[in-house]
């Protein structure tokens, strides 16, 4: 990925700074299979070498690991190298219908989640796992400690939390070293921004989820963020672009994730890695979302 942006790093890893998030290859509204490798490796052959996943990415309660399982696919049928790629899983959240997310991150549950996904991707470690979100039900020490645990017996390399605030990121911390935050950050929700500072200053990613206003906002980005739609006529982009590029200019450590269904959004969205901001564009973008 030619970028004007320096790689991220994850621990001890060094990943391109625009990864694909591919919950929308897996859940309702989701592409034909074939649409959906394509896709995949559009994103890949662009350079992406980070793919978000989660155990509950699919259609209902019986498609828990559909999105790790379809990851697998396209990584199996591709022509680079799948060991290169950084899959990050997420468990703590299930289904039990089409509509319906059920917050379950009991150490049972996580380290059941975490054996469907390693199952799914059909690999006996995962690079990076995260707790999807804090469950009110459990300490949250439980459900790092559980996930230490998984790390210890080498079913996940790394841990990271998501969804997750200061106190939560620091509590997260006395149990287990946390080496990413995954949290929705886009010109329309800030609400991370505090986190996002307390990750800058320890070195840890930020993974920026619905960088882009998520599915129902991402196509009228231009439209409502008319300062983001100016410079993107100025600059001969997307407005896409430059919300991600806003994004990647916030802080070194954020790494945003939008999701595609297929490959021309992915392929635009991958070009923002290509758009250094001028002082006065980051004036005017930083201007307009506070
Ligand atoms: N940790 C969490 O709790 C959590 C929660 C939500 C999401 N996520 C992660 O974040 C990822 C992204 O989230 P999201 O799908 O809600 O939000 P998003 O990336 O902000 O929006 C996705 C939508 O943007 C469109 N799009 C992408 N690039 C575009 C471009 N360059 N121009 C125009 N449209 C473009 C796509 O259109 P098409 O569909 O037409 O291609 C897709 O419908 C997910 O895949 C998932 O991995 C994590």
């Amino acid at each position: 990925m030619p970028s004007a942006y320096p790689d991220r790093r994850i621990a001890d890893l060094s990943t391109p700074p625009i990864g694909f998030g591919v919950m929308r290859l897996a859940m309702e509204g989701r592409p034909d299979e074939a649409e959906a490798l394509r896709t995949v490796h559009a994103a890949l052959g662009a350079g992406v070498r980070l793919l978000d996943t989660a155990v509950n990415y699919g259609s209902d309660a019986a498609e828990l690991g559909y999105s790790e399982a379809l990851v697998a696919r396209a990584l199996a049928s591709w022509n680079g190298d799948a060991d290169d790629v950084l899959v990050v899983c997420k468990g703590g959240n299930l289904r039990t219908d089409e509509l319906t997310f059920v917050q379950d991150a009991s150490p049972e549950n996580l380290r059941w989640s975490c054996e469907t996904s390693l199952r799914a991707l059909g690999v006996d470690s995962i690079g990076l796992y995260l707790l999807h979100a804090v469950d009110p039900k459990v300490p949250l020490t439980e459900s790092m400690g559980a996930l230490a645990d998984l790390r210890d017996e080498g079913k996940i390399q790394r841990v990271g939390i998501s969804n997750a605030g200061r106190r939560q990121l620091a509590e997260a911390q006395t149990v287990v070293d946390v080496v990413a935050v995954e949290n929705q950050l886009s010109p329309w929700s800030l609400g991370a921004l505090p986190v996002l500072q307390q990750c800058e200053a320890q070195g840890i990613a930020f993974l920026s989820w619905s960088p882009l206003g998520g599915s129902a906002r991402a196509a009228d980005l231009g439209r409502e963020l008319p300062e983001f739609a100016a410079v993107a006529r100025e600059r001969g982009v997307s407005p896409q672009q430059v919300a991600l590029a806003w994004a990647l200019d916030l802080s070194p450590v954020v790494l945003p994730i939008p999701a595609a269904r297929r490959p021309e959004t992915i392929l635009d969205s991958l070009d923002a890695a290509r758009l250094q901001l001028t002082d006065d564009e980051r004036r005017r973008l930083r201007g307009a979302v506070s």
